[in-house]
C-alpha cells in the first residue's frame, strides 16, 4: 500500500472537517443526513468529544491554527459535562481534551480533561469495583447505578492519564479495577463480547448480561466487540498490564475470524444477512484504530506484522468503499433496534478512521493517544 493512499484519504477527511466547523454554530455533531448536514446535540450527549478530538488531530497533522482554535472552543463547551452522571465522561474528556494536552501541550485542555476525570472519579462504586453507567448515560433505558457497559472501558484511560498528570495514583487503581470488572461482565469465553450487564450496587454481584443495541442478549453487536478491542488496547497502552493486552488480542482475533471477507462488519455479527443488512462502518473504524494499537504493543515481530496488516486492510476497505469524495464515512449504523441513523455518517466513526489514517500517514504514533 503506497503511503499516498493514506494521505489522500486523510486530505479528503480534512475537507469534511473544514466544511463541518462553520455549520455547527456551537453545537456538537452527532450523525449526518445523507446531504451531509449534521444532526447536532447542544451539550455533546456521549459523542461530544469526537469533534474536538478530530480538530486536535487535524491541528497536529497540518499545523492549521483554525483547527486548534476549534478544538479548544469545543473542549471548553464540554466543561459543564464534568458533573454529568454518566460514565461516558470518559469519551467526552479523553477525546475532547486529552489530545490537546498530549499533542499540543495546551494548558487549558489539560485543565478541562482533569476536571472531567476528577468528577468522574467520585462516581466509583467500591462494592462493585467499577463505575456505573450513571443516570444520565445515553442508553435510553437500563441506565443508573447498577448498570455497566463495555463502551465505558475506553474511558478508564482518561483516569490513568489523569492519575499520572495530577499525581493522583488512586485514580489509576480505580480505572484498572473498572476495566478488569468489565472482563467478567462482558467478555465471553470465546472472545466475543456482550454489550452490557446489570449488577447489585450494594454487593456488586453480577445479575445478568444483556444488550441495548444488538440483535439479542446472546448476539454480538459489532460495536460491543469494537469497544472492547479498543478499551483493552488503550488500557494496556496506558498501564502496561499484560492481561489487558491478552483481552485486546482475544477480542481482536474473534473480530478478524468473524468479519465478512470485505472486512467491514454488519451492525451485529448475528444479524441475518440479506442484501439489505446494514453494515456499521463506525464499529469497523473503531476496530481499525484499535488494531493499530494491538499491533504496536506486540513484542513478536510476526504478530506485529499480522495485526498491522489486518489494520491496514480494514482502513483500506473503509477508504475505498465507504469514504466518499466529500470525506464522509458513510454507512455507520447508530441503532438498528430503533431505526436511528442506520446508514449514516456517525461522528465517532469519522473520528476513529481519521485517527487511524493519521497513524498510517505517519502523523501520529499508534500508542500516543
Ligand atoms: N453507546 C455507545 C455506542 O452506541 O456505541
Amino acid at each position: 500500500m503506497p503511503p499516498s493512499f493514506w494521505q489522500a484519504a486523510l486530505d479528503k477527511m480534512l475537507k469534511r472537517v473544514d466544511q463541518t466547523g462553520p455549520q455547527l454554530k456551537g453545537a456538537f455533531p452527532h450523525y449526518a443526513q445523507p446531504t451531509g448536514e449534521w444532526v447536532t446535540t447542544p451539550d455533546g450527549d456521549w459523542t461530544g468529544g469526537f469533534w474536538p478530538g478530530m480538530c486536535w488531530l487535524a491541528a497536529k497533522a497540518t499545523g492549521g491554527a483554525r483547527y486548534r482554535r476549534w478544538a479548544l472552543e469545543w473542549a471548553e463547551r464540554l466543561r459543564p459535562r464534568a458533573t454529568s452522571d454518566t460514565a461516558f465522561r470518559g469519551f467526552l474528556f479523553y477525546y475532547g481534551a486529552v489530545p490537546g494536552a498530549l499533542l499540543h501541550y495546551d494548558a487549558t485542555a489539560r485543565e478541562i480533561a482533569l476536571e472531567g476525570a476528577r468528577h468522574w472519579a467520585k462516581a466509583y462504586n467500591p462494592n462493585a469495583g467499577c463505575f456505573p453507567l450513571g443516570a444520565a448515560a445515553e442508553e435510553a433505558s437500563d441506565v443508573g447505578q447498577g448498570e455497566a457497559s463495555i463502551d465505558t472501558v475506553q474511558g478508564a484511560a482518561l483516569l490513568v492519564w489523569a492519575a499520572q498528570t495530577a499525581g493522583e495514583p488512586a485514580w489509576k487503581n480505580l480505572a484498572v479495577f473498572h476495566a478488569r470488572r468489565h472482563i467478567e461482565f462482558c467478555v465471553r469465553a470465546d472472545g466475543s463480547v456482550c454489550q452490557s450487564a446489570s449488577f447489585d450496587p450494594t454487593t456488586g454481584a453480577l445479575k445478568r448480561r444483556y444488550t441495548h443495541k444488538g440483535v439479542s442478549h446472546e448476539s454480538t453487536w459489532a460495536r460491543a466487540q469494537a469497544w472492547a478491542i479498543l478499551g483493552y488496547a488503550l488500557m494496556h497502552q496506558w498501564t502496561g498490564e499484560k492481561d489487558f493486552l491478552d483481552v485486546a488480542q482475544k477480542t481482536a482475533d474473534w473480530w478478524i475470524a468473524h468479519v465478512p471477507p470485505n472486512r467491514v462488519a454488519y451492525w451485529d455479527f448475528d444479524a441475518p444477512v440479506t442484501p439489505d443488512t446494514e453494515h456499521d462502518s463506525s464499529a469497523t473504524a473503531i476496530t481499525a484504530a484499535a488494531l493499530l494499537k494491538v499491533a504496536a504493543a506486540q513484542k513478536d515481530e510476526q504478530k506485529r506484522k499480522e495485526y498491522r496488516a489486518a489494520a491496514e486492510a480494514t482502513v483500506r476497505a473503509l477508504g475505498e468503499g465507504y469514504l466518499d469524495a466529500r470525506g464522509v464515512l458513510d454507512r455507520g449504523c447508530y441503532s438498528k433496534r430503533i431505526n436511528l441513523a442506520t446508514r449514516n455518517e456517525l461522528i465517532w466513526g469519522s473520528y476513529y478512521l481519521f485517527e487511524a489514517l493519521c497513524v498510517l500517514a505517519g502523523q501520529l504514533e499508534a500508542n500516543k493517544l
